[in-house]
């Protein structure tokens, strides 16, 4: 049975991840910071027997070595999937309004939290036959991609810190086969902005959103599909391909 450890896995990509590898036949750690309140993640993991879920808080280096210290030292990871991040709101990350907590925030959760995760597991998944790490990057973290509206700097900035971790732990793991990859989850409605009637006017902070996403200027795919797409990826990462940036559908994307 392979075995894959999940971050941020109460809801959206996360959880959507944890459905499909738990069909797969997968064993899964599936973190979230506040199992108590993952009802969707506790009521999978009551009808799929192979889900352990585990409490992570990112922003904290203590709950990741309590996490460590839990998961002990006899386990064997063939995936480690990064995919927890910190949007945060838009407003205290426009140009003007910018503070040190907003880039802070983000920086803890999206950078620095997945290289230390990353650091204090690699002896299991060095233990794991599939040896790898992958990490849920974004196309809003892409200088190569980077175009206006020009916002979302703190989340922006530490995905782009983000890709460049990645890229390094591929240089410096290469030697002992291990595989990193960055991916792209494509623009994905986590929010069921798809799913509101035509007369619905949907969450009153969204409006903006729900008024793109109806004009098609915001081309959101739904979870599922995205979620397919990046297990292919995943399931035919190779050595040769560590350190690459790949959209959900297989396209390259530049850093
Ligand atoms: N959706 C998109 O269109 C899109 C596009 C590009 C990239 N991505 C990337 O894809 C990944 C998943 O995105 P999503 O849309 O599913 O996000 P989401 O719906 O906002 O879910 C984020 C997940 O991360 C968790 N999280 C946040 N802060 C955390 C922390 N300090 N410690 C541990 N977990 C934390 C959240 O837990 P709580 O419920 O506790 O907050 C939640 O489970 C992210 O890396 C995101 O950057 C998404």
């Amino acid at each position: 049975m392979q075995s894959i450890l999940i971050t941020g896995t109460n809801r959206g990509i996360g959880l959507e991840f944890v459905r499909q590898y738990a069909d797969a036949g997968w064993q899964i750690i599936a973190t979230c910071r506040d199992p108590v309140a993952a009802t969707e993640l506790r009521a999978l993991a009551q009808v799929q027997p192979h889900i352990r879920i585990e409490r992570l808080d990112l922003g904290s280096p203590a709950s990741i070595d309590e996490l460590v210290g839990r998961l002990g030292n006899d386990l064997a990871l063939d995936v480690l999937l990064h995919n927890a991040a910190l949007l945060g709101p838009g407003g205290p990350q426009i140009l003007g309004a910018w503070q040190d907590s907003a880039f802070l925030d983000a920086y803890r959760t999206n950078a620095l939290g997945p290289a230390l995760l990353t650091q204090a597991l690699l002896p299991l998944v060095e233990a794991g036959s599939q040896k790898k790490i992958i990490f849920l990057g974004s196309a809003a973290g892409s200088i190569g991609l980077l175009q206006p509206p020009a916002n979302l700097y703190a989340y922006r900035a530490s995905k782009a810190a983000l890709h460049l971790i990645a890229r390094n732990l591929a240089l410096d793991l290469q030697a002992r086969k291990l595989i990193v990859g960055l991916v792209n989850p494509g623009l994905v409605d986590t929010r069921g902005l798809l799913d509101l009637a035509a007369d619905d006017p949907g969450p009153p902070d969204l409006q903006h959103l729900v008024r793109l996403v109806r004009a098609g200027v915001i081309p959101l795919i739904r979870s599922a599909p995205s979620v397919t797409g990046m297990r292919t990826l995943i399931d035919g990462w190779t050595l040769e391909r560590s350190g690459q940036f790949f959209n959900y559908d297989g396209q390259p994307l530049p850093w």
